[in-house]
């Protein structure tokens, strides 16, 4: 399905964003280890997610929706099973993490084409050094037969939330060390949710990186969870109402984790009009409405230390920089590279296509804005949701009508993108 974007009138009002989509990942898997029962509101019912709820139901996990609220238990989990992890590379590298600690246990992840052209060893490396018994290569489908593990001390590099996670979940089931050390820090929410849990886990940042280190709790009690808004998905609405004159955006209950707001610090320092308030803690993570006005924007120098608190927004910050007047340069993208598609390569065709100057430069970005944009276009996703939701928030603010060649992947993340976007003023159709 083809969808367009229409420059239009100004973006006003409050967008209902979905929950986080690493969040509710989580929250699915961990409520499946727990003693007892987890109840989630606010989970994001999004298809990489609804992959993760059917593959913890076929692991044996006890799972159940109810008027609005997720409700699950853990249970010693069975197998043999065939998990088809989709478009999900968190559902595959968090799970193949889990199930590697639980003996007894024997899952073969699959997963979509793109999905099955993601490198894996970054995952199954570490795994078969704690002991876990896998078959495949670097590339799924892989098999993973649960055991007994061995601790370990792992250098991730590049840092990487999901390869972290795997293997804070693999050693959850050992009392050995268990450490990961990142040369900046990744993504914390499995640290926070295992708080959450009952669980103890440190973070220290000395000389040799972030080191994050399962404590002595390593047993996770059932507990209530409601997951904030994603703003990776909020990063839509909110840099469409920064390009677009006239416009102010409303997304209340966020998640501002810091390592989850690199998008919004760029902006800030673009010139973007950004405003935080009713900041508070909602189960453990940093929470806040956000709203974004319109503004003229400069561009930006993004080193890549700052990339990990951002890695999903590059497309959108690209579309940003679009419409800034000057040359912006994205330090450090290798890994877009090895997101659902290249990611690199699509932003650089896209924006051309758009009749915006952009470069890959080693792995860096560079955007020569010049305050407007062509549009005109039709773009070349690549089955990308993330591609595919950039192109359509830079149609609202060009000159002329941006078409995306698929939308139906939007659904992975944003299910209702196309109603919030509307509901703003948005002319997508
Ligand atoms: C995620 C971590 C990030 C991100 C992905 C979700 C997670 O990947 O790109 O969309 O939920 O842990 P990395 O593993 O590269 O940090």
């Amino acid at each position: 399905m083809k969808l367009a974007a229409r420059p239009g009138g100004p973006l006003q009002g409050k967008a209902d964003i979905p929950g986080d989509k690493s969040c509710s990942h989580r929250a699915l898997i961990l409520g499946a280890m727990a003693e007892g029962e987890t109840r989630i509101t606010g989970l994001l019912e999004s298809d990489d997610v609804l992959t993760t709820a059917r593959a913890i139901k076929a692991l044996g996990g006890d799972l159940r929706q109810d008027d609005g609220e997720w409700k699950i238990r853990g249970l010693p989990w069975r197998g043999p099973v065939a998990i088809d992890c989709g478009n999900s590379g968190t559902t595959a590298r968090l799970l193949m993490g889990a199930v590697a600690g639980e003996p007894g246990v024997h899952a073969m992840f699959s997963g979509d084409a793109s999905l099955s052209s993601r490198p894996m060893q970054r995952v199954t490396l570490p795994l078969a050094r704690m002991g876990a018994v896998l078959q495949g290569g670097d590339r799924l489908p892989i098999t993973v037969e649960g055991a007994h593990l061995a601790g370990i001390e792992h250098r991730n590099i590049p840092a990487s939330a999901q390869v972290k996670s795997a293997i804070l979940l693999a050693g959850l089931g050992t009392g050995a060390p268990v450490m990961v050390i990142e040369p900046v820090p990744s993504r914390d929410h499995t640290e926070i949710m295992l708080h959450q849990f009952g669980c103890h886990v440190s973070v220290d940042d000395g000389p040799e990186g972030w080191k994050t280190s399962l404590g002595t709790r390593r047993t996770l009690a059932g507990c209530e969870l409601r997951i904030s808004a994603d703003p990776s998905s909020a990063a839509f609405p909110l840099v469409a109402a920064a390009i677009t004159p006239g416009s102010n955006v409303m997304v209340p209950g966020m998640l501002v984790n810091p390592l989850r707001t690199g998008l919004y610090e760029v902006l800030e320092q673009m010139g973007g009009d950004v405003e935080l308030s009713n900041e508070r803690i909602q189960s453990g993570e940093i929470v806040a409405d956000m709203r974004v006005r319109a503004s003229p924007l400069v561009p930006c120098h993004v080193r890549p230390e700052r990339v990990p608190a951002m890695v999903d927004e590059i497309p959108v910050l690209a579309v940003a920089c679009a419409f800034a007047d000057g040359e912006s340069v994205i330090e450090g993208l290798a890994e877009l590279r090895l997101k659902e598609s290249d990611r690199l390569g699509a932003i650089v065709a896209g924006l051309t296509a758009c009749g915006v100057t952009a470069i890959v430069d080693g792995e860096s970005l560079r955007i020569f804005g010049n305050g407007k944009v062509r549009g005109g276009a039709s773009i070349a996703t690549h089955g990308d949701h993330r591609i595919a939701m950039a192109f359509l928030t830079l149609g609202l603010a060009a000159e002329q009508q941006v078409e995306v060649d698929e939308a139906k992947m939007i659904g992975t993340s944003f299910p209702g993108f196309v109603d919030v976007m509307r509901s703003l003023g948005a002319d997508i159709g």
